[in-house]
């Protein structure tokens, strides 16, 4: 049978004609590899759903009222959060997402997002009055602009608000922060004052749920004034499971009109290794690969996808995780990179690294907490992505070192770079919570820092 497309092609001699009459015909991909955009299925997370549901009805006195998820890059928390608004904004809830940022002007667009939800809260008991009274509407009250208040005091007042306004709505509201690892620290604090006193203190239904990378316990959290979110809810976003990574394959593929059979769905699932990031990668590829979505995905296609879905993740992941990490942590992932097995001892990558195991162990546990490596059993590790140990070897080779060698060494300019960064914007953390960031000593973070302190009041 002749198709619509060929004909065109045929009648017009264009074959762009007969593409574009294929695209729409074809479904399209139903897997979105992309940070950030929710997935067609969110497989795995209704453990987390139902403490969020549970919190949410309960209220402040839940012990999951105030949340962290704690994950690694693409292990699927931005949509997870973003799952959990949904819910919140289902329930009546009033919502405020905010993404944290280094800087001081964290706390302003927090404080900023915290009184336009307030503001809309008291829009929305207003118009409720309105509508009876039949007056004044849209009038909106606001403070007067008070730059010159601190920080702690704006932040404070605003919650305040929003926690009255919410508590008047009957509903409550919910507060989300996201890549809190990268929060400014002293916004962090006033943030947590707040919260503390509306939410925990005056009992007031401000609900809490942040989300970032598991290193944020020795980073943003190591700092003293940080005891609010040190002792709240924790939820570790783990690897789906072979069934959850098959069911967030399967289900986009036959909703979008597909079918994959039990062999391709099978390889597909495991080279997943239940990294969401990667279960899009996949399904977004064997997608591609399949001629006839419809007429099922075989396991060709499959292992087409897997070649171009690890491809991505080098780019997309790898690269961007190592880009965060100390020089020491690099040093680690080198000397694990020149073993081809698939569990490594600690004793034989100290000695490639030419540090003892005792010097290595606060790199390695950090690397396990940025979701970089596990440690299989006592004194192994292995990657938590397999096929990143190729990829560094390759990148090793593009860097000149031979393979086997001790790796990038560690210089004290970069060390020292770090560390004045760090300092600097965040300038009220303490020694130890900057020292853990960059990877080095207590100490030394603070000769940097009172160095760099008297240089920079030199003319
Ligand atoms: N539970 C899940 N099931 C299927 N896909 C998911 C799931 N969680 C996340 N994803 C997908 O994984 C990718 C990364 O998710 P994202 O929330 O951005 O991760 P993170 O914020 O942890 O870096 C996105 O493409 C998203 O659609
Ligand atoms: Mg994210």
């Amino acid at each position: 049978m002749v198709s619509i497309g060929d004909r065109l092609s045929a009648e017009t001699g264009r074959d762009e004609i007969r593409e574009a009459a294929v695209a729409i015909v074809r479904h399209a991909n139903p897997f979105h590899p992309t940070f950030g955009r929710p997935p067609h299925t969110l497989a795995g997370r209704d453990e987390a759903m139902r403490r969020c549901r549970a919190a949410m009805s309960a209220g402040p006195d839940h012990p999951d009222y105030s949340m962290l998820l704690k994950g690694p890059r693409g292990s699927g928390k931005t949509v997870l959060l973003a799952a959990v608004r949904d819910m919140a904004e289902q329930n009546g809830l009033a919502t405020v997402r905010v993404t944290a940022k280094p800087e001081p002007t964290f706390a302003d667009a927090l404080i900023e997002q915290v009184t336009s939800a307030s503001d809309a809260e008291r829009r929305r008991v207003s118009s409720a009055q309105i509508s009876v009274l039949g007056s004044g509407a849209g009038v909106s009250f606001r403070a007067p602009e008070s730059r010159e208040l601190s920080v702690h005091t704006r932040m404070l007042d605003a919650m305040e608000h929003l926690a009255d306004r919410a508590q008047r709505n009957g509903k409550g509201a919910l507060i989300t922060i996201d890549e809190f690892h990268n929060a400014n620290i002293a916004a962090l604090r006033d943030f947590a004052h707040a919260l503390q006193d509306v939410a925990k203190i005056d009992g007031k239904p401000v609900m809490f749920v942040g989300a970032g990378l598991p290193s944020m316990e020795e980073t943003a959290l190591a700092d003293q004034g940080m005891t609010f979110f040190q002792r709240i809810a924790r939820t570790q976003l783990d690897p789906l499971s072979p069934e959850e990574s098959a069911e967030a394959l399967r289900a986009p593929i036959e909703a979008a009109g597909g079918t994959i059979g039990d062999e391709a769905l099978t390889t597909a699932a495991a080279a997943t290794s239940g990294y969401p990031f990667m279960v899009q990668l996949v399904g977004y590829h064997s997608w591609e690969r399949c001629a006839d979505p419809g007429g099922a995905i075989t396991p060709d296609d499959v292992r087409a996808a897997i070649g171009a879905a690890t491809g991505d993740m080098e780019v997309q992941v790898f690269a961007p995780m190592v880009r965060d990490l100390s020089d020491t942590d690099r040093l680690v992932l080198d000397a694990m990179s020149a073993f081809d097995l698939p569990e490594i001892k600690l004793s034989d990558v100290a000695r490639a690294a030419g540090k003892t195991s005792n010097y290595l162990s606060v790199y390695i546990e950090r690397l396990r907490e940025a979701g970089v490596i596990d440690r299989p059993a006592r004194g192994r590790v292995r990657f938590v992505h397999a096929t990143m140990r190729d990829w560094l070897q390759r990148q090793r080779v593009e860097r000149g070192a031979a393979v086997g060698g001790s790796g990038r060494p560690e210089t004290t300019t970069t060390v020292k770079e770090r560390i004045i960064a760090t300092c600097r914007s965040n300038p009220e953390a303490t020694h130890a919570a900057i020292a853990a960031r960059v990877g080095t000593s207590p100490d030394y973070v603070g000769r940097v820092r009172r160095a760099d302190s008297t240089s920079s009041r030199e003319p």
